[in-house]
């Protein structure tokens, strides 16, 4: 496909259409707009495999794009590009590589794919002159390869550490924090559809052992092998040894290593239970999230955390390969305009718009009334204490005053502070500072 030859509609056929295939579906769908305004063609799901056509999803789309059969899709000349989500490695492995024989691009979640195959499936893309993306095989919604490849290539990394597989680290997390024993946490974690098909890939560390191998390659450029490297899983740890660890100022979590030693040029790789020192974010990074720390050569430690499974993050990543493919093909730059909007579509917040709570010191007149005057003047602009504290200043006849408020705005707070400055036994200029609240609700 070259420029001259743009399409005006890339096609996506999505191989598998369980928990991420029609995450990555319902997505495209969704946001269909947004691809066409900013790479100029239209995005299109069309065609989805599955293994039975009358089994209940979620994602309804109209039958007769659903099929049992993926080789059909990867041979559809109407399929532009491929979702490659169903898992497993040998079925998996051959669609990918008879897609690449017609010329199309594959998008996989597959970890277990491109740990075993990756350096022969990379080559087969390069050799047909088409992509091929993982994003979405490590640490799900976690933008870990693009950061390693892209962002971070200026770097060495003597240590990639990190939490790899979120089922692990909900079993762990729940049973240090609630002392709920391991059994009763597994069977929840089915419930909530987080362990994989096969749990032993989950309980005994080969899902995350894939991920660390696929990070050490991008980081080192050397297929380990998995038989190579040490692979321990979560079973023995009991709430007894999460205890103790804790007295020992750690928490205990499956993490996945990579040390590079740059003065021997040894490599090694993997995965076990290790008490982390609660100081590291990794130790505080609990549930079902992922953290990676990467330690580069040239910036220092770089930390990353988010959700490392489930729908809508894998397909996040899924998406951000399938827009990398379709840039790639069209000849798109990554362009510094990407959400260029006009202003009807994005405006600047008013600050009667800007919602938040606030501290407020105030140094005051030490003399009875002045707390009341301060919480009327307060009160004249809507602004509600929420606490109050005062100490008087040894030696001095004027009181320091500490206030937060409920939750008020920009422009009211502004017009308080206006008015305290012009208060009677108000001494000096108020400190305000704003109380960050990540969980604020925007008004509509
Ligand atoms: N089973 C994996 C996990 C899913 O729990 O992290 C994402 O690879």
């Amino acid at each position: 496909m070259n420029v001259e030859n743009k399409p005006k509609i890339v096609n996506v056929g999505i191989l598998g259409f369980g928990t991420v295939g029609q995450g990555t579906w319902k997505h495209l769908e969704e946001n269909s707009q947004f691809w066409e305004k900013i790479l100029g063609v239209q995005v299109k799901p069309k065609r989805a495999s599955v293994r039975s056509i009358q089994k209940e999803r979620k994602i309804k789309i109209a039958e007769n794009a659903l099929t049992t059969d993926s080789e059909s899709i990867v041979n559809d000349p109407d399929i532009d590009l491929i979702c490659e989500l169903i898992g497993g490695i040998e079925e998996a492995k051959e669609l990918t590589l008879r897609a690449f024989e017609n010329g199309k691009s594959v998008v996989t979640a597959n970890k277990a794919l491109i740990c075993e195959h990756g350096e022969e499936l990379f080559e087969a893309a390069e050799k047909a002159g088409v992509h091929y993306g993982f994003e979405a095989s490590v640490a799900g919604g976690i933008p870990i390869i693009k950061v390693l490849r892209e962002s971070m290539v200026a770097n060495e990394f003597p240590l990639i550490y990190g939490i790899l597989n979120g089922t692990s680290n909900y079993i762990l997390t729940r049973m240090e924090s609630e002392g709920v024993s391991f059994e009763d946490v597994l069977k929840d974690a089915r419930e909530l559809g987080y362990v994989e098909a096969d749990e032993a890939l989950d309980l005994d560390g080969v899902d995350a052992a894939h991920k660390a191998v696929i990070l050490a390659y991008l980081a080192h450029g050397i297929w380990v092998n998995l038989d190579d490297i040490t692979v321990e899983g979560i079973r023995r740890i009991s709430i007894e040894d999460l205890q103790a660890a804790r007295k020992l100022g750690c928490k205990i979590k499956l993490i996945g290593v990579i040390r590079r030693n740059f003065k021997n040029d040894h490599i090694s790789v993997g995965v076990y239970p290790a008490l982390v020192p609660i100081a590291e974010i990794i130790a505080r990074t609990d549930g079902v999230y992922n953290g990676i720390s990467l330690t580069g050569s040239v910036v220092g430690t770089v930390v990353l955390t988010g959700r490392g499974a489930g729908q809508d993050p894998t397909a996040g990543s899924v998406i951000s390969d399938v827009v990398d493919v379709v840039k790639a093909q069209n000849g798109i730059s990554a362009g510094i305009k990407l959400r260029h909007v006009s202003p009807e579509e994005c405006k600047p917040a008013k600050p009667v718009e800007i919602g938040g709570s606030f501290y407020i010191r105030l140094t005051v007149d030490d003399k009875p009334g002045q707390l009341a005057k301060v919480a009327d003047c307060l009160a004249e602009h809507q602004v509600s204490l929420a606490t109050v504290s005062q100490s008087p200043q040894s030696g001095s006849p004027t009181a320091s005053i500490i206030l937060t408020t409920h939750e008020t705005n920009e422009h009211s707070i502004n017009l308080a502070i206006q008015s305290l400055e012009q208060l009677h036994g108000v001494n000096e200029k108020p400190v305000l500072f704003r109380v960050f609240d990540p969980n604020l609700t925007p008004k509509e």
